[in-house]
């Protein structure tokens, strides 16, 4: 019973599986900084309002200091009883110091704790995870730059289409990249304001100064509800809905890394140190990295479904239910770092097998487009053109060559427009490097965009 900081109304003690099924301490213990951090800043504002003594104050700041050390040496005991890290770390204080450590609390609640506990901490992962974003980026950066005379087929439904730089694949993702990091510093502005002030549901009696605390914590400012501020986690949303489109992105790139590195394609090889070998087939070395990364984005999209669901219809303010939000949040937030940190570790190791990329560029009549834009500058319709391609494609099947293996005669049996510099327009680099315009795959116009990429990154 006297273990209860909320005792004093009960009569009965909770049941002990009551006591545990409702605790969060198992998860929520890894706020143990935050939470620390934010009842100092309170604590000292406490002082400064005059709402408690000076020095009542620095014996507070002074035992949660020393209860932090206690816990980074992993002295700290935990307890169910106790119900989650606030009370915990409540409660060791008045161990500690007596009964002043129960003016802590003034002016404050659990529910603009927790509200605070958990932006600081989110705020903390936002700027890791933005930092292995551009590690990520920096690695396909770099496999872009160490592989510009790198040609490959690109595809559309997954068929050959028109020839591309590899090195204009790999930009593609670094866009992708670029964009969730832009969502993330959109989301990280809606998150770093302060809840703390509103008390239970309603704000506090006491006159205390929000602004000052905001400021000490490095927050851009206050919330302006104090029924939001309690009730409010768009931002753990927010958060999980990047963190979903992110590993949506991470998830095709890993389709093709799995494809490219099947002895089918043969395109890539990925460092043994991220695969693994079967335990009955010898010749087999499994992408096993990529694969993971593939299936975790399934349990991340299920963390954002979990957490509009339980936001879902709750009505003002705080509910016990939001205590649910910690474990799909903090699960998000372990698989997006691990993701991320492996990933970039492994496209920086990953090596290219140019020729093999380049002879499937050069298959699957890969310039029949280049062919058709020819006969354009030529003066043809395009559809016109289209339809004269299509059929040297079909002759091109029948006899069993690609379109640069062709004779002028045999082009000249489909248009008489096609003169002897067809040969100089169907050669890989040619397609390539007629897609000059601003995002097109010539090389100019990548390494414009490498340089782009990298002057963001800095
Ligand atoms: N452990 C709680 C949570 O995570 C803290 C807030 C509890 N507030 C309350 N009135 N029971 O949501």
């Amino acid at each position: 019973m006297t273990e209860k900081l909320w005792g004093g109304r009960f009569s009965q003690p909770t049941d002990k599986f009551v006591e545990e099924f409702t605790a969060s301490i198992q998860f929520d213990q890894r706020l143990y900084r935050y939470d620390i951090q934010g009842s100092i800043a309170h604590c000292q504002m406490l002082a400064k309002q005059g709402i408690i003594g000076v020095d009542e104050a620095d014996t507070i700041v002074t035992g949660l200091r020393e209860i932090l050390a206690e816990i980074e040496r992993g002295e700290f005991e935990f307890s169910i009883a106790r119900e989650d890290i606030h009370m915990n770390v409540e409660a060791r204080l008045i161990e500690k110091i007596g009964p002043v450590g129960g003016k802590l609390h003034t002016a404050r609640s659990r529910n603009d704790q927790v509200a605070v506990d958990v932006r600081l901490y989110l705020r903390d992962e936002v700027d890791a995870i933005r930092t292995a974003l551009g590690k990520l980026r920096q690695a396909l950066l770099g496999q872009a730059e160490g592989n510009l005379d790198v040609i490959m087929p690109g595809y559309t439904h997954l068929q050959t289409a028109q020839p591309i730089l590899f090195a204009h694949h790999m930009l593609a993702y670094v866009e992708m990249f670029a964009r969730d990091a832009g969502r993330l510093q959109d989301l990280r502005a809606r998150l770093n304001v302060l809840p703390l002030g509103a008390g239970a549901l309603a704000g506090t009696t006491f006159p205390i100064d929000r602004e000052w605390v905001a400021q000490q914590l490095g927050f851009d400012g206050v919330t302006r509800n104090s029924l939001d501020s309690v009730s409010d986690r768009d931002f753990a949303i927010e958060f999980c809905g990047f963190a979903s489109i992110l590993m949506m992105h991470l998830s095709r790139l890993a389709e093709e890394l799995v494809l490219w590195s099947s002895a089918d394609f043969a395109f890539i090889d990925l460092s043994d140190g991220f695969c693994t070998g079967s335990s009955i087939m010898p010749q087999k070395k499994n992408p096993d990295v990529p694969e993971l990364v593939r299936g975790k984005t399934g349990r991340v999209y299920g963390n954002l479904i979990s957490l509009l669901t339980l936001m879902k219809s709750l009505p003002l303010a705080y509910n016990k239910d939001m205590q649910e939000d910690k474990e799909p949040l903090f699960d998000t937030i372990d698989t997006v770092r691990g993701s991320l940190k492996v990933f970039a570790e492994m496209i920086a190791q990953m090596t290219v097998n140019a020729s093999n990329m380049r002879n499937a560029a050069a298959r699957g009549f890969s310039t029949a487009t280049d062919v058709a834009d020819y006969l354009v500058r030529k003066g043809l319709p395009f559809r016109q053109a289209h339809e004269v391609v299509g059929k040297t494609v079909r002759y091109c099947v029948e006899t069993g060559k690609e379109i640069p293996e062709l004779t002028l005669e045999e082009f000249r049996q489909f248009s008489k427009k096609i003169e002897a510099d067809i040969f100089a327009a169907v050669t890989l680099e040619a397609s390539v490097n007629a897609r000059q315009a601003t995002g097109g795959t010539a090389r100019i116009a990548v390494e414009q965009e490498i340089a782009r990429a990298r002057q963001t990154l800095g």
